[in-house]
């Protein structure tokens, strides 16, 4: 089954199950996810995408679009959208901003290229989104931390 099938499979059964059962927790959001051996590196990257108003909708169009996240992380990011539901642990909650204050943008980054071994949280680039797009998204996820 393709990326896209898969998630669309995940969101119908996520529906189904978010109406019947209660959501799991997510694992630790202030611990790392990037191997220790690679963590160094991917603090030091820089997002090429400034944080404008302009790029933040853009990073909303794709998070609630082609890049799928809404389908796991939510419409207003907390980690609840229906194909989330099902998922154990639960995806990342980003209205935590204990959670932006522990993570640079690369660590971001490299999950969304890497995904997060042993959860939902699959890599993503290339298969549904580009590096510059990935960048453009994490602006936004951003965004969701009002402090
Ligand atoms: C199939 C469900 C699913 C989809 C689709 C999904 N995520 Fe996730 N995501 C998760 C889960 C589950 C976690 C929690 C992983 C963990 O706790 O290690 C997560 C965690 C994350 C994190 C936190 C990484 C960290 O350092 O803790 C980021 C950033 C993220 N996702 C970005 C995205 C972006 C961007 C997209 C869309 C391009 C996306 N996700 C799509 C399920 C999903």
């Amino acid at each position: 089954m393709g990326y896209v099938a898969r998630v669309l499979a995940l969101v119908a059964v996520g529906m189904f199950v978010s109406a019947t059962a209660s959501v799991a927790e997510e694992k630790d959001p202030l611990k790392p996810r990037v191997p220790a051996d690679q963590l160094a590196e991917a603090k030091q990257m820089k997002n090429p995408v400034e944080a404008t108003p302009e790029n933040i909708a853009k990073g909303k169009a794709l998070f609630e679009g082609k890049g799928t996240c809404v389908n796991c992380h939510g419409k207003e990011g907390k980690g609840d959208g229906p194909a989330g539901a099902i998922l154990n642990p639960s995806p990342r909650n980003f209205t935590n901003c204990k959670f932006h204050k522990k993570r640079k943008d690369g660590e971001l980054f490299w999950v969304i290229k890497n995904g997060s071994a042993g959860t939902g949280m699959v890599s993503l680039v290339p298969a549904a989104i580009t590096e510059e797009e990935a960048w453009t998204i994490i602006n936004y996820e951003r965004s969701f931390c009002k402090e």
